[in-house]
């Protein structure tokens, strides 16, 4: 049994490494033309795949595999896996080159399973002017002004949270991922945090969730299959919300009714420049759950894991939260001016996301022929820029392990920070971001003390890291 087992997998992983083999359009490119960068092609058509998925589930996480090649080839070096040729490479210039770079240089490079899950129209699988106008449509709902709606039910959700949490075992990062998700089905779709719907929509987009990571395989029990399903469903409940809104039945003030009211084709014949056919709206929709979900879970998680880890980090950070408390003359509660104005929680989320570098690198496709550092890019080359290096160069960052929120005192030099990216891409979310984190870690820090349950530092075998144990805590009112 246990030989039949091993032999599904391989075959499995053969199938999933030799159908990315033949999906990607890298395939028809030449390794000769590689023969200048150190590392190696592996296997024929398997290359070096086994190593990257046997590396998901390493305790460090899937970046082992950089690591590991690094200590053999240098900072760049060439693989092949999973269908890609690619080239990882570090360091400022490269991500002023591949982040910035000339339009239509480079575009982002999802996974196949992503790519199919998300559609073609997600802002994620476009580039040049049609991302551009994507971008401009969605900037307005998730700017620091737009944002201000949302601020009452982020805050009353954040303490309703933290109220359960004493007395128990609690996993932060469970608890991280429903509030997290309830703020954002709310924001874009005014749904309530609690009931059926919310239910549902929670389920499918676990489903959806864990379909990313997964074999592109479109058998039935497979995660694969599993979330394109619940994609659909979640489809499902989008159109019956835009058919709702459309004839005025249901109103709300969330960013759907934004994107309906002022971007969204009537019909036919309708073919402004400005507008969004509804399954543009459906894909970006499920493209800022997806990519605004697991990634603020994650920075609220090591946000937490971080301060408990890092005392003298807690006291200063309890002592801005205590005084924004202590000044507040009318009202008991938290207000808008006070969340904008936390100058040291912004640096412990910038230091947050800097040692824990949720995104380990950011992958991209190359459009055109290039060269970054002497090294010649070919066209249909992946190329992934190794965030963890830059944020652990010493030279930016002396001492990269310590934690160490005073770093950001004086801004970074340009680049070497990308927690939320840079130039063209960098995430539209970070504003969002920021006010969930700000909101729910004040009232966790006026109000309560927090012991972990396990001293534990793998991370889990998601390219979003997180930690693997959930971080366990017990939590007393201070
Ligand atoms: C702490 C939480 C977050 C972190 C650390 C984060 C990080 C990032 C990073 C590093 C990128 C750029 C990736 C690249 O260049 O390849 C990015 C892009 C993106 N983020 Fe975020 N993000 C967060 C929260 C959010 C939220 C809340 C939303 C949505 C509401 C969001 C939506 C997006 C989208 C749509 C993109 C793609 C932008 C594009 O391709 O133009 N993110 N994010």
């Amino acid at each position: 049994m246990e030989l039949f087992s091993i032999l599904l997998i391989m075959v499995i992983v053969a199938t999933f490494v030799l159908s990315g083999f033949f999906l990607s359009s890298s395939w028809t490119t030449t390794p000769k033309t590689m023969e200048h960068i150190p590392g190696s092609l592996g296997w024929p058509a398997v290359g070096e795949s086994f190593s990257f998925i046997s590396d998901f589930s390493n305790p460090s996480g899937i970046y082992s595999f950089v690591k590991e090649r690094q200590q053999r080839y240098g900072k760049v070096f060439k693989t092949f896996a999973l269908g890609r040729y690619t080239v990882f490479m570090t360091g400022r210039e490269a991500s002023k080159i591949l982040l910035t770079g000339k339009d239509g240089m480079v575009s982002l490079n999802l996974f196949y399973t992503g790519q199919q899950v998300l559609g073609p129209t997600s802002l994620l699988q476009t580039s040049g002017e049609a991302h551009k106008r994507l971008r401009r449509l969605i900037a307005e709902p998730l700017s620091v002004d737009g944002l201000k709606k949302y601020f009452q039910f982020i805050n009353t959700l954040a303490i309703e949270t933290l109220d359960q949490w004493p007395g128990r075992r609690v996993l932060v990062l469970e608890e991280a991922s429903t509030f997290t998700l309830k703020v954002i089905g709310n924001m874009i779709m005014s749904l309530e945090p609690t009931g059926e719907e919310q239910e549902k929509f929670r389920a499918n987009f676990k489903l959806i969730s864990s379909s990313f990571a997964s074999l592109p395989l479109k058998l039935p029990g497979t995660a694969f299959n599993r979330g394109i399903k619940a994609r659909d469903r979640m489809y499902a409940m989008f159109n019956s919300m835009i058919s709702g809104r459309r004839s005025g039945k249901s109103f709300q003030q969330d960013f759907l009714e934004s994107l309906i009211i002022k971007h969204s084709k009537t019909g036919d014949t309708d073919d402004t420049e400005d507008k969004l056919t509804d399954k543009q709206l459906k894909d970006n929709i499920l493209t800022l759950l997806v990519a605004g979900h697991d990634t603020t879970t994650a920075a609220l998680t090591w946000f937490i894991k971080f301060l408990e880890e890092n005392p003298a980090v807690l006291e200063q950070l309890r002592k801005e939260h205590l005084e924004i408390q202590a000044n507040r003359k009318d009202s008991a509660n938290l207000t808008w001016s006070e969340v904008n104005n936390m100058p040291y929680t912004a640096k412990v989320i910038s230091e947050t996301l800097r040692k824990a570098t949720i995104l380990p690198w950011f992958s991209r496709k190359a459009a055109e022929d290039f060269e970054i550092n002497g090294c010649k890019i070919k066209k249909g080359w992946s190329v992934n820029l190794d965030v963890v290096s830059i944020h652990h160069d010493p030279e930016i960052f002396p001492n990269p392990e310590k934690f160490d929120p005073s770093r950001f005192d004086a801004p970074v030099k340009p680049f070497s920070f990308l927690g939320f990216g840079s130039g063209p891409r960098m995430c539209p979310g970070i504003n969002l971001a920021k006010l969930e984190i700000s909101i729910f870690i004040h009232h966790l820090v006026c109000k309560y003390k927090w012991t972990p349950l396990e001293k534990d530092d793998s991370v889990q075998p998601t390219l979003v890291r997180m930690p693997k144990n959930k971080y366990p805590v017990v939590v007393e009112p201070l």
